[in-house]
């Protein structure tokens, strides 16, 4: 039912929106945003009184006013940022005012480099999926063939939660929640982008939260050929440069074979030096052919596909790109780090 209230909610919306329209000046809007907006203001007023309001006006009509009250709120910061280039001059023509600082808004480096990958995935025709970070057992150990004895599993790498929960380590389990959610048969190729949690003691190169990406691709011809394709495709587009790779055999249960993957140095383009620690690599990730048991659990018929898939910190990627020294910074909130981004 038509309200009085909604009427001067709307009359009060065509009002403010007319005269910010006429705001010319930094104390115009200053002006305008404590009649409308302040603490005194024509909104606050307006919503407070909503309460007196019969029980089924109150909600329509204070979801009504509340969206007025954001929406104002993001023309009075819009007006605000398009007056920004004023503010060099503003203090010769009023010289009474301090000038005020506007600071518009930055994206944090883990979400640039989030977005670097997204694009670049995009391009190779990678779909991205995602997962929970509160996530079963299951997922996070047992249908990755980690068996109970695994070291990863001790109390003290996962934090746990109760009813057979963990945060999970690793970015790994997105790979069978994907494939059995999406009922995905091959050919596919899948990535995802997102946190991780580990128990362990904070240094310059661990922290207890951090991101992973985590790719996997599977289909009836796939090779480890084709996943160091994909790899330098990724690093070389992700570091504007030509970067080569090399694996290392490694253990994963999840993968057989696994390896490690370094990715040339991006610092010193293997000439040497201190991020390489002279030797002209820098380890990036963990890799393999996707191992007979998880194909299984992905109900993936093992003697028909086969498939790559790898994982790896998003940090290190920021913090090679960028020369980040520390990798609890991206988490510390400090502004002086964060605005070096803007
Ligand atoms: N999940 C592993 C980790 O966090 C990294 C990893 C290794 C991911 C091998 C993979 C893989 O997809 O095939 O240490």
């Amino acid at each position: 039912m038509p309200h009085k209230l909604t009427d001067s909610l709307s009359a009060l919306s065509l009002a403010a929106a007319q005269s910010l329209m006429q705001t010319a000046s930094l104390s115009n809007l200053e002006n305008w945003r404590i009649h409308y907006l302040g603490r005194k203001g024509e909104i606050p007023r307006l919503l407070r009184e909503v309460k007196n309001l019969p029980p089924a006006d109150r909600q329509i009509i204070g979801q009504q006013g509340n969206q007025l009250r954001h929406d104002l709120t993001a023309a009075y910061e819009k007006k605000l940022l398009s007056f920004s280039g004023q503010l060099a001059s503003a203090p010769a023509s009023r010289p009474a005012q301090s000038p005020v600082e506007v600071r518009p808004g930055h994206l944090h480096p883990l979400t640039l480099a989030g977005r670097d990958l997204q694009t670049i995935f995009y391009q190779l025709g990678f779909q991205l999926v995602e997962g929970p970070l509160v996530e079963e057992t299951k997922y996070n150990f047992d249908l990755l063939n980690i068996p109970l004895e695994h070291p990863a599993r001790a109390e003290t790498d996962t934090f746990h939660l109760p009813d057979g929960l963990v945060l999970r380590t690793h970015t790994s389990p997105v790979q069978l929640r994907s494939v059995l959610a999406n009922g995905l048969v091959p050919p596919f190729q899948v990535y995802s982008i997102g946190r991780t949690f580990r128990a362990e003691r904070t240094d310059a190169s661990h922290d207890h939260t951090f991101s992973q990406i985590e790719a996997l691709m599977v289909g009836d011809a796939i090779s480890i050929a084709d996943f160091k394709g994909v790899v330098e495709y990724v690093y070389s587009n992700f570091f504007r440069q030509s970067v080569a790779t090399r694996l290392r055999p490694s253990y994963f249960p999840f993968v057989e074979p696994g390896f490690e993957v370094d990715m040339s140095c991006v610092i010193c383009q293997q000439k040497g030096c201190r991020v390489c620690q002279q030797t002209g690599w820098l380890e990036m990730m963990g890799a393999g052919m996707v191992h007979p048991n998880v194909l299984r659990n992905m109900n993936i018929d093992h003697h028909k596909y086969q498939g790559f898939a790898f994982g790896g910190g998003i940090e290190r990627l920021a913090m090679l790109r960028h020369s980040i020294p520390d990798v609890r910074l991206f988490q510390s909130g400090d502004l002086k780090f964060l605005r070096q981004f803007s």
